[in-house]
């Protein structure tokens, strides 16, 4: 048993990392015949280590369900990034253990990802959930295995608390066979004021470049046709290791493996140097796309959330990006009611993206979270205001959304085909280069092609073709 600890969470004493290449070999059959379900909440991170947990499953025999009431064990990958993520978690739960007293006494109950690294949590789940029978930490994936191999009828928490190793030699489960997420660097270290994730993901620590350029090149072999490449501060890749490429030199290298389609997530804009923009313009297979977090506008805030850039900065680095890359579209992230945000702090954010006119953004109400300095803050704002703003916001986001999407009728465009349209499956769906989601006639066989596709219409939040 091992419980999570803010206190050490928050600590950076700079240690060496370590990189551990896994070779341990399990039971293959320990578990065969039983199968798992996976939920997962969360960003591009937790969804690709639900990846990685399902590979460990699957190494000890299990086999997957769509169908929670049919699983031998139940894994929820969880994420802390606002309180409704908590919410989510807790409603979900209740299923799990309606079907563990009602139908299934032997399910195991498993529980993940960010939230299992909060003191709170695991005390919530100590207290009320006795019928949870695992938490492991972000830390701790690469130790399921072992975990469910020794599981005894006890409550189990496994959570290290430490800055973190990088593993290698991991196996990943994909759930594509044409599009994948590559890790780059895990962690973070910019502890902006209002953020979990440096607590629950530990220290920032990039992959070794050798390494990540043999699992791009095994993927291509594989006939992959995207990868993204993942990591909570891409730009800043490399920092941590001596002698290591730059982000804007693994890019390159990235790109020269001839992989079709080359994306990464998340660029913080303090550190996104010319040479990025420079590799990004000159090479066709990365894609003109760029997700650029602003989160306020207005520099007091953005002082106060430890951003490290002003309003002016980002605005000079947007428009370099717009005038070098061909057609890029960008996307944001945007927090309102931060603690105190002022109608002037407010209409200072409204200014940007009336300036930016972004393809999309990701807009968020400021959600205390434990253990953050800016959870200590006092308050004076309702939420009815922010709620508010919020709506505002989006309204002006959806108008530019739109008048962007509305460039693209009469025009063609590469189409990555991803699946049939939920709604009509008569249609198909993919994304543009510039990560438009387009729906168009068409079948099953286009999955995983890329085709070119003409738009007809636009709307906020996708565009309608038809394939050329
Ligand atoms: N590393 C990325 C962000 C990852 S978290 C970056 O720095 O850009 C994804 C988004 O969640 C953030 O960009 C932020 O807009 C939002 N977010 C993070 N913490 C939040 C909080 N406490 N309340 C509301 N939104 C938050
Ligand atoms: Fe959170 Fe800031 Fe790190 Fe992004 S850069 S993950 S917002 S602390
Ligand atoms: Fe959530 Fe953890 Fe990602 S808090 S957003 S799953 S890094």
């Amino acid at each position: 048993m091992n419980l999570p600890n803010i206190k050490e969470d928050r600590k950076r004493e700079n240690k060496k990392t370590e990189f551990i290449y896994l070779n341990e070999e399990y039971d293959k059959n320990a578990f065969k015949g039983q199968k798992y379900f996976i939920r997962t909440y969360g960003c591009q991170m937790n969804v690709h280590d639900s990846e990685e947990i399902s590979a460990h499953l699957e190494n000890i025999g299990f086999v997957k369900t769509e169908e929670m009431e049919d699983a031998d064990i139940v894994i929820l990958n969880t994420c802390a990034i606002r309180e409704n993520a908590h919410d989510k978690l807790y409603g979900f739960l209740g299923r799990c253990k309606h079907v563990k007293t009602s139908t299934n006494p032997n399910l195991i109950i498993a529980i993940c990802g960010c939230m299992a690294q909060e003191e709170n949590v695991v005390n919530t789940i100590m207290e009320k959930h006795p019928y949870v029978d695992l938490v492991f930490g972000t830390h701790n994936i690469c130790d399921l295995e072992k975990l469910l191999i020794n599981k005894t009828d006890k409550q189990n928490i496994e959570v290290i608390s430490c800055e973190g190793n990088v593993y290698e030699n991991v196996k990943y489960k994909r759930d594509s066979k044409f599009k994948a997420w590559v890790n780059i660097q895990y962690g973070c270290d910019k502890f902006c004021t209002y953020c979990i994730v440096p607590y629950t993901r530990g220290k920032q620590r990039s992959r070794k470049s050798e390494d990540i350029l043999k699992e791009v090149e095994e993927l291509v072999k594989d006939g992959y046709l995207e990868v993204t490449l993942l990591g909570q501060n891409v730009n800043a890749y490399g920092k941590d290791i001596e002698g290591e490429l730059s982000f804007a030199e693994l890019l390159q290298k990235v790109a020269d493996t001839g992989i079709k389609r080359l994306r990464f997530v998340t660029s913080h804009p303090w550190d996104f140097t010319d040479e990025m923009i420079d590799v990004i313009a000159k090479n066709d297979n990365i894609m003109n796309y760029i997700h650029l977090p602003l989160q306020s506008g207005s520099d007091r805030i953005l002082k106060l959330m430890g951003r490290r850039y002003t309003k002016e900065e980002y605005i000079t680095l947007f428009d370099k990006i717009k005038n070098k890359i061909n057609n890029v579209s960008i996307t944001t992230d945007i927090i309102v009611g931060f603690p105190n945000e002022t109608e002037e702090d407010y209409n200072e954010t409204l200014d940007v993206v009336n300036h930016c006119e972004y393809d999309s953004a990701f807009t968020f109400i400021y959600s205390p979270r434990e253990g953050t300095p800016a959870a200590k803050m006092e308050d004076s704002i309702k939420l009815e205001e922010k709620e508010c703003r919020l709506y505002k916001l989006n309204e002006l986001i959806n108008n530019y959304s739109l008048k962007n999407n509305k460039k693209y009728v009469g025009n063609t465009y590469d189409v990555l085909v991803e699946g049939i349209n939920d709604k009509d499956s008569s249609k198909v769906f993919g994304y543009t280069e510039t990560m438009k989601l387009v729906n168009f006639v068409g079948g099953e066989e286009l999955i995983g092609k890329i085709v070119p596709v003409k738009i007809i219409d636009a709307k906020s939040f996708s565009l309608d073709g038809e394939m050329k």
